[in-house]
């Protein structure tokens, strides 16, 4: 028997938002660091929850200005969504970024190319938590620990401003999830921790 580490990165989308704070309570709560993939017009709104991600050690990636499918933009609109974004992060955290994800993971060679351009990874997932379903009466975590695999980057929603609804079923699931994950003998590694051990995850899978 090889003895197999495995990985788990949490990544959150679509926020800040109300919801945020308490996913950090959680996160702290646990001692884990997680990515966050945050929006530019909400950010102006909760500049003290993007302050303490960072100070927390967590790392903010670029999810464009306002959720658009952008693959359904001009060059210039989407090189417009990201630079916005990165434009006020910078602003109100001091730090730039260089992780994206495409809104609801969809891309094509188009918005790949601007977003390597504008100097940034893209980003996508490995486990979908399908956490905006929520006439799904099987839990989040469960959802998430039906697909596990030995390096898993798994997509959560802390937002709800963009298709989500209510946070709460997310908030109920998330300690249970990390305390499952724990006893599999996963460590938890952001995004950029995740890429140097190797698994760099540019495409859909499954
Ligand atoms: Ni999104």
């Amino acid at each position: 028997m090889t003895e197999t580490v495995r990985y788990a990165a949490l990544t959150f989308d679509d926020g800040p938002s109300p919801y945020t704070s308490n996913i950090l309570d959680i996160l702290k709560q646990y001692g884990i660091r997680a990515t966050f993939f945050v929006l530019g017009q909400e950010l102006h709104k909760y500049p003290k929850t993007i302050e303490r991600m960072l100070q927390e050690g967590h790392v903010i990636g670029n999810h464009t200005w306002d959720h658009p499918d952008a693959t359904k933009l001009s060059r210039f609109e989407i090189q417009h969504q990201i630079a916005s974004t990165n434009e006020q992060i910078k602003n109100l955290t001091g730090s730039e970024v260089n992780l994206f994800r495409p809104p609801f993971g969809i891309c094509n060679d188009e918005v790949v190319s601007v977003v390597h351009a504008s100097g940034l990874i893209n980003v996508l997932w490995n486990v979908d938590s399908r956490d905006w379903e929520l006439t799904d009466p099987v839990p989040i975590h469960v959802r998430v620990l039906n697909q596990l695999r030995p390096q898993s980057l798994i997509l959560l929603h802390d937002g709800d401003a963009f298709g989500c609804g209510p946070r709460e079923p997310v908030l109920e699931s998330l300690p249970i999830l990390i305390e499952s994950l724990c006893l599999l003998d996963y460590r938890f590694v952001t995004v950029p921790e995740f890429h140097q051990l190797a698994f760099p995850i540019e495409h859909h899978i499954g």
